[in-house]
């Protein structure tokens, strides 16, 4: 089998690429990735050179040359996105461009070819929950709030659109919040295990009381390659990690972990329209997949502060150049 991953460069798509080639001898894999600021070569080195593995530089919204490569692949795998709901905020428009036109244009070069088509969305989509409202399930009706997760459901919708209409095999993941190897220090977890090793503050949005289910990046990998085996089409299948925690606490776990001090926290200005909390029910992805998380909260922490202690030199690099401006930008207006 030959698989397009799309965004392939990026946290969770090339920890995708590692699941697979490490898993399997008869799949290969051309991953299509324009290099964001969030995409990182560095990420797959080890592929490189590798005859199931090929690399293409390329926009997801370039017409002719994703029908190119759709017409010599089986399957697509859809990860390449705008992913940050902070820089949704101060810019919408890539994401309406890469999330919305972006997989309009993957959803067409697949209709003329009659590919298979994943879509990796996210329970983002279903909006905020009280803390005594109950999980999201697949029936959940769909209530973006942020400008990302409205590109993503937009996306969403496209993609069921291409199964009604046109017949076009497709399946649509929603899941809860990754962490692990690879994952861009923008985002929570990565940016308080390096702020921490960096012997800076932690930024903590509001109350810090906000809740998130965490699921390890290899359990996500597991769920896409289990629904591509076996996942009925047409249908949506909700993967989360049985680990809702408040912000604050995955912040104080770390803080232990690293053995630093709870003085590094700095409660600064809420994000926008910030959504309260996420739950997941995954019943259905037991019962018709079989699958279920098997990395614990606990655990996947531990292995994820190790990962960030032991490649130091990734994430510094990361965080070099662009990446000071947009935390100046982000964390300059709300301490
Ligand atoms: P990421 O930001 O780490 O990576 C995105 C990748 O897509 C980068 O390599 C980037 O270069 C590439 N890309 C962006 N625009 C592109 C374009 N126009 N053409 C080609 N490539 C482009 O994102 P991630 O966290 O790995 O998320 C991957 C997917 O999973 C996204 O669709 C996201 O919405 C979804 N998702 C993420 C999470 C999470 O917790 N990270 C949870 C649920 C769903
Ligand atoms: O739920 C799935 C989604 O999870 C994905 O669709 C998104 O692509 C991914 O980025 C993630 O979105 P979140 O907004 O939940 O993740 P983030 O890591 O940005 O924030 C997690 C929580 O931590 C959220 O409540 C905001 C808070 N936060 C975040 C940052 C970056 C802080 O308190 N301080 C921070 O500095």
């Amino acid at each position: 089998m030959k698989i397009l991953v799309t965004g392939g460069a990026g946290f969770i798509g090339s920890n995708f690429i590692h699941f697979v080639l490490q898993n399997t001898t008869d799949v290969s894999i051309v991953n299509l990735d324009a290099l964001t600021y969030a995409g990182n070569l560095e990420n797959l080195r080890e592929w490189e050179g590798d005859s199931r593995y090929q690399f293409v530089h390329g926009n997801i919204i370039e017409k002719e040359l994703v029908e190119r490569l759709v017409s010599e692949v089986d399957t697509i795998v859809h990860f390449a996105a705008e992913s940050h709901v902070d820089r949704s905020i101060l810019n919408p428009e890539i994401f309406i461009q890469t999330n919305v036109l972006g997989t309009y244009v993957l959803l067409e070069a697949a209709r003329k070819e009659g590919k298979r088509f994943h879509h990796v969305s996210t329970d983002e989509v279903f909006g905020s929950l009280a803390s005594d409202e109950p999980s999201f399930t697949e029936k959940t009706p769909y209530d973006p709030r942020s400008p990302y997760s409205a590109t993503k459901a937009g996306s969403d919708h496209l993609v069921n659109a291409y199964f009604h209409t046109y017949g076009l095999p497709v399946t649509i993941s929603n899941c809860s919040n990754n962490y692990g190897p690879y994952h861009f220090p923008e985002k929570l977890i990565p940016l308080v295990i390096t702020n921490l090793l960096e012997g800076k503050k932690v930024p903590v949005y509001g109350d810090g009381l906000q809740v998130r289910d965490w699921l390890y990046v290899e359990d996500h990998c597991q769920a896409i390659w289990q629904i591509l085996q076996k996942g009925v089409l047409g249908a949506t299948y909700c993967i989360g990690g049985n680990g809702e925690k408040e912000n604050i606490w995955i912040v104080k776990r770390i803080i232990d972990l690293l053995k630093k001090d709870e003085a590094s926290i700095e409660y600064v200005t809420d994000r926008p329209g910030h959504d309260r909390r996420y739950s997941i029910d995954f019943s259905k992805a037991t019962r018709e997949l079989g699958w279920q998380p098997t990395v614990s909260l606990e655990e996947g922490l531990e292995k994820t502060v190790h990962w960030y202690e032991e490649n130091r030199s990734w994430w510094e690099n990361v965080k070099s150049g662009a990446y000071k401006e947009y935390y100046n930008e982000q964390y300059g207006k709300r301490v």
